[in-house]
């Protein structure tokens, strides 16, 4: 016992029971409401510190009770302990909260508003020379023909015997071709995808066969490389008029307006009679325009009734049946129906060109 009478207040060792619950009681009120007042996980840990740590308000008093007569000692360490066991528990309590803010704080901040528009990832489009292929062969398969392939490293003679051009033929010289060696050839037209065919099955036979050719040539209308599509149809009684019918449908179909068309007597080797088709123009409706030099119409394709002996050529019965076919250019017909003016734009591939066709649908 303290010999110290109580509540006289001076050195701490001399206070009485009284004025240490006193005391004690202000450090629990002091300690809480500055654990509670930290805003972060720093703040915190300087007042675990301040309260808690070696040096810690809460640790001196527990070294204090030393100098407290023996028979107090075990009283007030109980009542110390008490205290720092209740701000070990709101210091635990203040970091999970802080610590759960400071989640949610991460997570609003890291936040994606989907609703937001996107960074403009460009989308990609189909070629404007793909889109025409595309359009014509819907176009020709909703009429109930097939779209055939074939090899573009043809051989002399279905490029060229087999449709009636043997190897002496003026025509050859028309073709400009890009001979190989061993005597093969870059096909100069599709005609022979149409050989192949005839030579595979046998008639009724409508298909078209698009796809890319080549010539030596180059100049602003023309490429050395560029695309075509020819169509064949072979049965019996197959006429001219059926030919200038599915042709006339063909063209107002793929430009999607009432076209005039005509045709005008040519010569191909392969066909018999042979025509060039005219379309009146797509731009000025045959009032005359720069695009058809003012004459009101386009010339779109070449066409006839199939070669007798091109038919010899592929096993098929010239007597029995007849057929017609044709030709044109996808790169001409794509010019205009997209209205563009130069050929070489389709194939530069500058994307400020390509991008106005993003998003067209053939
Ligand atoms: N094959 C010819 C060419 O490339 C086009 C054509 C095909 C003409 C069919 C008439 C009939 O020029």
């Amino acid at each position: 016992m303290s010999d110290a009478p109580a509540g006289r207040g001076g050195p701490e060792q001399r206070r009485g029971p009284e004025q240490r619950d006193g005391m004690e009681q202000t450090l629990t009120t002091r300690a809480l409401a500055e654990i509670n007042a930290c805003v972060d996980l720093a703040a915190l840990e300087e007042a675990r510190v301040r309260w808690l740590g070696r040096r810690g308000a809460l640790t001196e008093q527990l070294r204090s009770i030393g100098s407290l007569p023996p028979s107090e000692r075990p009283a007030a360490g109980a009542r110390i302990n008490l205290i720092s066991e209740r701000v070990q528990h709101a210091i635990e309590a203040r970091r999970a909260d802080l610590e759960r803010t400071a989640v949610a704080r991460a997570l609003a901040e890291g936040t994606v508003d989907v609703t937001l528009p996107g960074r403009g990832e460009a989308t990609g489009g189909l070629h404007p020379l793909t889109q025409a292929r595309l359009r014509i062969e819907r176009i020709f398969r909703n009429a109930g023909f097939e779209v055939a392939e074939g090899p573009e490293i043809e051989d002399d003679f279905h490029n060229f015997q087999a449709l009636n051009i043997p190897a002496d033929h003026p025509a050859r010289t028309m073709m400009d071709t890009f001979y190989l060696k061993d005597g093969c050839l870059l096909r100069t037209h599709t005609s022979p995808v149409q050989i192949r065919a005839m030579q595979s099955r046998a008639p009724p036979l409508a298909l078209i066969a698009p796809g890319r050719v080549y010539r030596r040539d180059s100049d602003v209308t023309h490429s050395p490389m560029f695309h075509q599509v020819e169509g064949l149809f072979v049965d019996e009684n197959v006429s001219f008029a059926h030919l200038k019918a599915a042709l006339h449908r063909f063209m107002e179909a793929f430009f999607e307006q009432t076209l005039s068309m005509r045709l005008r007597p040519s010569y191909f080797p392969f066909t018999e009679p042979s025509a060039e088709v005219d379309i009146s123009c797509v731009l000025c409706h045959g009032r005359g325009c720069r695009v058809c030099k003012h004459t009101g119409w386009l010339e779109v394709a070449g066409c006839g009734m199939v070669h007798p002996r091109v038919f010899e050529a592929c096993g098929i019965d010239a007597e029995r049946y007849t057929g017609w076919a044709f030709g044109a250019g996808i790169d001409r017909l794509a010019m205009l129906r997209y209205r563009v003016s130069d050929l070489r734009l389709f194939f530069e591939n500058d994307l400020r060109f390509l991008a106005g066709f993003a998003g067209g649908a053939p």
